[in-house]
């Protein structure tokens, strides 16, 4: 089990002044912001982050859409014996925005899918990777 999970409020988050209300979300629900951080990702620590997605054709897309301006990486953490991971995915909602359930973060802030708000890990093996790319 996993106490730590990753967030990354992506460029639309950060431009639409929304990175507060996004973390209240977070800390109301009783995580602790671990580490925190403003960057902008270099295309090189993009395509890293993204690497899974390669192949896919929006790759190019999502890293332009990512490098586009700064970001703010937050590193989560819950409780003992509660899956950080698999809470904050469920508090984010769905990829598409527009199929994203009201009480979500992407289904109260966002109808994109490029700019969809926020990234959060979606496995532990993926917390540690996304993490050393963005700390
Ligand atoms: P994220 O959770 O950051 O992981 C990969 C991102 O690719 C996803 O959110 C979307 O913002 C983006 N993306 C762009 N186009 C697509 C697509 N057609 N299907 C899924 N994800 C997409």
């Amino acid at each position: 089990m996993v106490e730590q999970t990753l967030i990354v409020i992506k460029p639309d988050g950060v431009q639409r002044k929304i990175v507060g209300a996004v973390l209240s979300r977070f800390e109301n629900r009783g995580f602790t912001i671990q580490k925190m951080k403003m960057l902008t990702f270099t295309t090189a620590q993009a395509e890293n982050f993204y690497s899974p997605h390669k192949e896919k054709p929006f790759f190019p897309g999502l890293v332009k859409f990512i490098t586009s301006g700064p970001v703010v990486a937050v590193v989560l953490e819950g409780r003992t014996g509660v899956d950080a991971v698999s809470v904050v995915r469920s508090m984010i909602g769905a990829t598409k925005s527009y199929e994203a359930a009201a009480g979500t973060i992407r289904g109260d802030f966002s109808l994109g899918l490029e700019d969809n708000v926020i990234h959060a890990s979606d496995s532990a093996e993926n917390f540690k990777r996304e993490s050393k790319i963005v700390f």
